[in-house]
């Protein structure tokens, strides 16, 4: 499976986005991860409708919405979704959870469904036909600069299992949260191949951008 790399949008910098998409788009950035949180499900407010609307006219790379909100039923429609893109819910967050997937591939998008680090794999066993990929959280979603939480590494290599063992070797397997160089290294043995990447990796001080991203794409081949 090809390696992705996601940025993480809330770790950019808002006063210099045009250039740094400018950058993306010649490093070959495969998506741009937008994490949407309502105070409610996780506690924060990050990125919102207006903010997918300025990227999705701004750049042609694909965006990763990542859904960090109760009901994200009832909020779809509110969103930029497109062929290409990738939608993530989470599963704790919808009793509705088979229905908001097929809403997702409706509009064309690759459905995913996301999965916090204390909820067992278990509970997206009977989606797992309705789904592009899963996006493991390995911290606890709502704020950047967090650190690993460890066993999410087997829950990767559980979950690689579970969708091979299903006949869906074709589903990616995205991981947020931390993904520092040598993290990622681990990850990916572990089965992951979209890479959430943050504080942690393309957005630290003291590396360029193009840099950060040469170092983590060497850090993610096995
Ligand atoms: C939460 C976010 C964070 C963060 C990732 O959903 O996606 O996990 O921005 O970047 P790090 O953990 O490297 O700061
Ligand atoms: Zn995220």
């Amino acid at each position: 499976m090809i390696n992705k790399i996601s940025p993480s949008m809330m770790c950019a910098d808002a006063l210099n986005l045009g250039a740094t998409l400018k950058d993306f788009e010649k490093n070959g950035i495969e998506y741009l991860h937008i994490d949407i949180m309502d105070g409610s499900f996780v506690p924060n407010f990050t990125l919102g409708t207006d903010y997918c609307k300025i990227l999705k006219k701004a750049t042609n790379i694909p965006l990763d919405l990542h859904l960090m909100v109760d009901r994200p039923e009832e909020r779809l429609d509110w969103f930029p979704i497109g062929e290409g893109d990738i939608v993530s819910v989470h599963v704790e967050s919808t009793k509705h959870l088979q229905k908001v997937l097929r809403a997702i591939k409706d509009r064309g998008a690759k459905a995913y469904v996301a999965i916090n680090p204390a909820t067992p794999l278990c509970m997206i066993e009977e989606v797992l036909c309705d789904i592009d990929g899963v996006l493991v959280m390995t911290v606890n979603p709502g704020f950047a600069g967090q650190k690993l939480i460890p066993q999410t590494l087997e829950k990767i290599t559980k979950a690689r299992k579970m969708l091979d063992a299903n006949g869906k070797n074709d589903a990616e397997i995205e991981v947020d949260g931390n993904v520092s160089f040598e993290n990622a290294a681990k990850m990916s043995k572990a089965g992951a191949n979209i890479f959430v990447a943050g504080t942690s990796s393309v957005f630290t001080k003291d590396l360029t951008l193009k840099e950060g991203v040469k170092k983590l794409r060497t850090a993610v081949e096995i």
